[in-house]
């Protein structure tokens, strides 16, 4: 999960991350108290989770109060990269900035280790530094086990040859951090820039975290999920556990294990070539044990996206058998009709491997209208593309 700045901005201060005061609004007239709060002067900052704010305009400067009023205005509602901007920070105003530098840390899965990456030439996009540049920009590895610790610290400053009278406060930020990052279960945090103001501290004017989704169960996260923005359809398969990603086509999917899924993604939309360019709706895996509850909560989810003209559901059975996942299939179509939701898009389903001819004679058996057996994976992708086409 990614994080606003202004989330960022509250999780480095809770670990002692030096950044300047700053809280989140979402009306113009807001940003008069918040500023005045600041004592009459703050600089009003886009929250979308897209990099480039500054240059498109998100990041303004208001000397008054009412000139924030006035930022504010501007700037919420604004389009930055496809991202409409529903919040703004009204953040403390730096005092005058001498350098920008730029620090973070990140998992670094392909040598499987922690990464610190710095720069003393921060600020603009570090992309662009690393690319054109590339000696500007350290890249040290971190033990998972040792962590950073001062002279750890010590030499990513030296590495990136941060000027003397910055390093001790430097040091500081950069242990700071890691505190931040390993607390936190973050994946990545990053400051952009670290400024070196005039007063000679140093502090964190922008910060972005992407937290580690796998470690939300020893956390609270629930206030730092953005609900605004959620897929309501993905948002009702998370409440219950679904593995389910909504796509923009009309074919739904159904499949046992991520792999499979993928896969019938591809052959749906290559059939879908032949059927009007009928596309996949969606990614769901019901995982491996397919019971006729977690089928039934599967096809409700799809069956309730306006955009699904038919579905496929693709069940190798493995350690799960095919005739419970047929039996699964049955009791799921029964158990949505007791619901009360109406059924009323085809279903093709494929069933192959463990207890395959069983779980077919199961599905020939019950004869549901709605429901074809087609007993191939590029046969049934075919029959389900189209289906959807002729719906549409
Ligand atoms: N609180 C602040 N006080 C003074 N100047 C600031 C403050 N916050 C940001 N700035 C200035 O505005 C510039 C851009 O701000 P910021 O880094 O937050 O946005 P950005 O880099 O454009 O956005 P993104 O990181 O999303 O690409 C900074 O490099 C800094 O010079
Ligand atoms: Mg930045």
């Amino acid at each position: 999960m990614d994080l606003f700045e202004y989330q960022a901005r509250d999780l480095f201060a809770k670990h002692d991350v030096p950044v300047l005061a700053g809280e989140v609004i979402d009306t113009p007239e807001a940003a008069r108290a918040a500023t005045e709060r600041l004592g009459g002067k703050s600089v009003v900052k886009a929250q979308v989770k897209v990099g480039g704010r500054g240059k498109a305009g998100g990041v303004k400067l208001a000397a008054t109060a009412d000139e924030a009023v006035a930022r504010a205005t501007d700037i919420l509602g604004m389009d930055i990269k496809g991202h409409t901007v529903h919040k703004v920070m009204i953040a403390e105003t730096a005092p005058e900035i001498l350098e920008e530098y730029y620090v973070s840390f990140l998992l670094d899965r392909a040598n499987r280790t922690f990464l610190s990456i710095a720069s003393v030439e921060g600020g603009m996009e570090i992309e662009e530094v690393a690319a054109t540049r590339p000696e500007a920009v350290a890249k040290i590895a971190i033990d998972a086990i040792d962590g950073v610790d001062e002279a750890k610290a010590r030499e990513i400053v030296e590495a990136a040859k941060f000027p003397a009278e910055v390093a001790d406060k430097v040091v500081n930020v950069l242990i700071t951090l890691w505190d931040t990052f390993i607390k936190s279960d973050a994946l990545l945090v990053e400051v952009n820039p670290l400024a070196k103001v005039a007063s000679g501290d140093v502090i964190a004017l922008d910060g972005k975290v992407s937290l580690d989704d796998n470690a939300e169960f020893r956390h609270d996260w629930d206030e730092l999920h953005d609900k605004a923005a959620a897929n309501p359809l993905e948002a009702a398969a998370k409440e219950k556990n679904l593995n389910y990603v909504k796509l923009d086509g009309e074919v739904g999917i159904i499949g046992n294990g991520a792999g499979l899924v993928m896969s019938t993604l591809d052959v749906v939309a290559y059939a879908g070539e032949n059927h009007g360019n009928v596309k996949p709706a969606n990614f769901l895996d019901i995982g491996g044990g397919a019971s006729a509850q977690v089928m039934a909560n599967g096809l409700e989810i799809i069956l309730g996206d306006p955009d699904v003209k038919s579905v496929f559901v693709n069940v190798f059975g493995g350690i799960t058998a095919c005739d419970e996942v047929a039996n699964g299939i049955v009791q799921a179509l029964k158990l949505l009709e007791d619901r009360g939701e109406e059924v009323t898009k085809p279903l093709v389903v494929r069933l192959d491997g463990n207890n395959a001819e069983l779980g077919r004679q199961i599905l020939t058996d019950a004869n549901h209208p709605l429901v074809q057996r087609v007993d191939t994976m590029d046969g049934a992708a075919d029959k389900a593309a189209e289906l959807a086409h002729a719906a549409k």
